[in-house]
């Protein structure tokens, strides 16, 4: 990502540098194994581009910002055995390579690392960005919730899709933000408005990460393909579906909803309902409508101009990524 390279390059280079000592125990071999794949990086760069935005110094903002990463890393790791995903960026999942208990003992160990890296923060400020990443774990937990759920739930309706990706996507997105400008130290509406903007953002990126798990390009996204629809999941793509789909078609896509298999015709026939009824298409207009709403947040931001721009082109960048 263009737009985020600079900040990227950064963690990386933090990330590395700092891989966990394997020799202690064999609990940091699933960490650095995760830690070590190809990612985005996107939570930590947000983080540092909303310090520089506000004139702050990124490194001071690195520590923290590589906490949010690793608190992304552990959500993943269990957000995969909830899944039951097979494959995270590329590689085997870690309860896929090792076992279910390794991959929620070292998620957990992640997420005490997350913490232990904001312990350098003067106090004043440790206590901000503590308070703001545990009510995003709590917001994320929530929303991991309502994910499952909304599987089970066969009346669920579109706003609870909005909500449960608020929840489990949106907030740490936002907060990513947020912790960047607290770091610099702007003013708290700033703050706000920054975390308000990250949210809508963050919404249209869990959008667009349904719409990849079926219409992306497997090998770059790195996860099992149509994921979603072999887990049920109610997705952006299922409630469109319903809110374009003739009788015929809704008693398929309820059908298929109802039972779980790992046939690939299952994959196929949903497959062929999105495609007819052009729901692509239909996924898009909202990715616009929250992309206007994230500028319209940001408006509401002062700080530099061209590090404002350069959120703008991160968004943009991800709404075709990979497409
Ligand atoms: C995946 O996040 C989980 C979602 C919230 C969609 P990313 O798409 O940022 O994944 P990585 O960190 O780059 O692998
Ligand atoms: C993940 O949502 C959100 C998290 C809190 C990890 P998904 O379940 O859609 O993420 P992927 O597709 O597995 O990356
Ligand atoms: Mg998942
Ligand atoms: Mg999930
Ligand atoms: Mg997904």
């Amino acid at each position: 990502m263009k737009s985020l390279s600079k900040y990227q390059l950064l963690i990386e280079e933090y990330i590395k540098k700092n891989f966990f000592d394997k020799m202690s125990e064999n609990i940091y071999e699933p960490i650095n194994y995760v830690l070590s794949m190809t990612a985005k990086r996107v939570r930590p760069s947000l983080c540092l581009l909303a310090t520089e935005i506000f004139e702050g110094d990124i490194y001071k903002a690195l520590k923290p910002a590589v906490a949010l990463e690793f608190f992304h890393n552990f959500t993943l790791i269990h957000d995969d055995i909830m899944d039951k995903a097979p494959l995270r960026r590329g590689n085997l999942s870690v309860h896929k390579k090792w076992n279910e208990t390794t991959a929620i003992l070292s998620g957990d160990l992640l997420l005490i690392k997350a913490y232990q890296l904001l312990e350098g923060l003067e106090p004043e400020l440790f206590y901000k960005i503590v308070r703001e990443l545990s009510n995003t774990g709590v917001k994320v937990c929530e929303g991991q919730q309502m994910d499952m759920s909304l599987e089970e739930n066969s009346e669920a309706i579109f706003q609870q899709y909005i909500e449960m990706i608020q929840h489990k996507t949106a907030a740490l997105i936002g907060s990513a933000l947020k912790t960047g400008a607290l770091l610099a130290e702007a003013c708290e509406e700033d703050a706000n408005h920054l975390y308000e903007t990250g949210k809508n953002i963050g919404i249209a990126f869990q959008i667009q990460d349904d719409l990849l798990d079926v219409f992306g390009q497997t090998e770059r996204i790195g996860k099992k393909h149509a994921g979603d629809i072999y887990g049920n999941k109610k997705t952006i793509l299922y409630f469109k579906t319903l809110a374009k789909a003739k009788e015929r078609e809704r008693e398929e896509l309820f059908y298929w909803y109802s039972i779980r298999t790992d046939n690939i015709d299952k994959i196929y026939a949903v497959e062929q309902i999105f495609k007819k009824l052009h729901i692509g298409e239909e996924v898009k207009k909202e990715l616009i409508r929250y992309r206007q709403k994230s500028l319209d947040c940001l408006s509401k931001v002062t700080g530099n101009k061209e590090k404002k721009q350069a959120l703008i082109e991160f968004l943009d960048e991800s709404l075709i990524r990979l497409y």
